[in-house]
């Protein structure tokens, strides 16, 4: 896709996510060039006086950063009994959902966000769509560095070709645990819930890209505009 029309698409979606937000609420800020567009939008209608007594977690610190430079306020995330809403982006969306994530490095604090939030709004341009996850992206596998070498070998058996993430300098890439990330190209994945129980069950590794169930509401933005659908809420489910 021409790079401008991805980026008014990123734009559009993360727009139409900010309009969710209502006065009261505490939101989970995401990641990435998608997300920015919704704190971007919120920050404005704060300014505005459109929104009030809005608290928000971010997560990461740099999406930590970007809010308090825009005057979200923040809280700490272990004052509050649940988040209403999180806004974040994609790198793929399945027909189900189902969500790789974590080209930005903030894979783990996202799902933990994601997984104590009422809804999980997905923001995406339609690039993002495909039929099968791991049909483009490579799955970010978040390790412990202690024992990194056996954790690579762990990850080529399950069939993956393995590649460390570095920074532009070269360096190993940090998440903000302090973490290693491996990014993983399994292919197209026919049972990704099996790929994500054999992940889990590791030690050493702190989480993956693999967001199964978790969202609630996806704004797709295309050529002929913004799509919500919304799939369920998170805590209806809960017993
Ligand atoms: C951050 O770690 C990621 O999960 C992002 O949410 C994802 O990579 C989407 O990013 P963009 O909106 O920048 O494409």
């Amino acid at each position: 896709m021409n790079p401008q029309l991805q980026t008014l698409q990123k734009k559009q979606a993360g727009e139409a996510a900010a309009l969710l937000v209502e006065s009261g609420m505490v939101i989970g800020l995401g990641h990435g060039s998608t997300a920015i567009w919704a704190l971007r939008l919120i920050a404005e209608r704060l300014q505005q006086g459109l929104l009030r007594g809005i608290t928000a977690v971010p997560c990461s610190t740099q999406v930590a950063q970007d809010a308090r430079q825009a005057g979200i306020p923040l809280t700490d995330f272990n004052d509050i009994p649940a988040i209403d809403l999180t806004i974040d982006g994609a790198d793929e969306v399945d027909p189900h959902f189902n969500l790789i994530k974590g080209a930005g490095g903030a894979l783990l604090r996202e799902k933990i966000v994601a997984q104590a939030s009422r809804r999980e709004i997905i923001v995406v341009d339609g690039a993002k769509l495909v039929q099968q996850l791991g049909a483009r992206c490579r799955l970010p596998v978040e390790i412990v560095p202690f024992g990194l070498a056996s954790q690579l070998r762990y990850l080529e058996d399950m069939g993956a070709e393995v590649l460390l993430r570095r920074t532009a300098r070269g360096e190993p890439f940090r998440t903000d645990q302090g973490n290693l990330l491996a990014d993983c190209r399994f292919g197209p994945l026919a049972a990704p819930e099996k790929l994500a129980a054999a992940l889990e069950q590791r030690a050493g590794l702190a989480g993956h890209g693999l967001f199964l169930g978790l969202a609630t509401d996806l704004l797709v933005a295309d050529a002929a505009g913004v799509h919500h659908r919304q799939v369920r809420h998170l805590l209806e489910q809960q017993p």
